[in-house]
């Protein structure tokens, strides 16, 4: 069993409702994992994901290895028949089955370029352990997608919507400005379990920044952010860069910074993102600091959502 996608679990209700139970007892399952080892390799930084799928591994009682493989492995080859005589020193085909030697499952991280869409929707390193391991692989944000953070969004969602009363809650998924060009993982997943919720779901942006229309299917998109934040409950907010024209970052426009301005507009909404955030630029911080923002709880909630996941794996090998 592979933790890939969001699409990967059966009930998201069901895996919520598991995740939940572990938060209330985080060492009921501490000799599931006993003798059992999982590798995070991080291709790239992090703050969350490392630390809170490190301590899942260990309420589950497994030794945890981590490696910053960008940093400290040799630089991999992943294409076929590749005559290796450039700056690759280890294919992925060797790599995968020795890591699979020593780890009962693989983890990685490893985020898009952000210069060939092709290349990006491939998923070219976690297919590549996909492929070559003999192990579970966990995505712990690929180039599409990032099914933990997704999966930590929901458990954050159905913790505080009890407040609502059973009234079906408008989550709207809100771009905001950024310096750098990001990529579109984060709001993937979260549009692809958005589309499970029983929700009214609404993605705003401005023109040019439409997502993967594969991804966004016939999910409600609205290019006034102040029509989209009129009743919302919940503003998740995360910037991504342009899809069409690849990795470019066309608009700064800081009037879809989120504001209290912009939250006055809601019904009282949660604000919500997945971090880290800069501040004053996508959230001001009156903001992030009111006491309607969810964001500590989402990051607290990573932890639940990597030990459901790792729990299921465990159980099924
Ligand atoms: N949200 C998230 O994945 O945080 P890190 O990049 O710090 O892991």
């Amino acid at each position: 069993m592979n933790y890939l996608s969001i699409k990967d679990i059966d009930s998201i209700e069901d895996w919520v409702k598991e995740a939940r139970e572990l938060k209330q007892a985080p060492l009921k399952y501490k000799q599931l994992g006993s003798d059992k080892t999982i590798g995070l390799l991080f291709f790239n930084p992090s703050l969350r994901t490392r630390l809170s799928t490190q301590k899942a591994s260990q309420q589950l009682g497994m030794n945890c290895m981590v490696m910053n493989f960008d940093k400290e492995g040799w630089a991999l080859e992943y294409g076929d028949g590749v005559i290796m005589d450039q700056g690759k020193s280890e294919h992925v085909k060797e790599a995968a089955k020795v890591i699979s030697q020593f780890c009962d499952i693989i983890a990685i991280r490893a985020f898009a370029g952000l210069e060939d869409k092709d290349l990006d929707k491939a998923e070219v390193v976690l297919n590549g352990f996909v492929k070559y391991a003999s192990v579970p692989v966990v995505n712990m944000e690929s180039s599409v997608g990032h099914p933990l953070q997704a999966l930590a969004d929901a458990i954050t969602l159905q913790e505080d919507k009890v407040r609502l009363n059973d009234k079906k809650p408008k989550v709207v998924l809100s771009w905001a400005p950024h310096p750098k060009a990001l990529p579109h993982a984060v709001a993937n997943s979260f549009i692809e379990m958005m589309q499970r919720q029983e929700a009214e779901f609404v993605i705003t942006h401005p023109e040019g920044y439409e997502l993967d229309p594969e991804v966004v299917g016939d999910s409600t998109v609205e290019y006034d952010q102040n029509k989209a934040f009129e009743g919302a409950d919940y503003i998740y907010t995360k910037n991504w860069s342009s899809f069409r024209e690849y990795g470019k970052v066309i608009s700064k426009d800081v009037s879809w910074t989120i504001s209290e301005e912009k939250m006055a507009l809601t019904n009282e909404a949660r604000f919500m993102h997945c971090l880290p955030v800069r501040r004053n630029v996508v959230v001001n911080d009156a903001v992030i600091e009111s006491e309607n923002s969810l964001v500590i709880k989402q990051a607290d909630n990573r932890t639940y959502a990597a030990q459901v996941v790792l729990k299921k794996i465990l159980e099924s090998i």
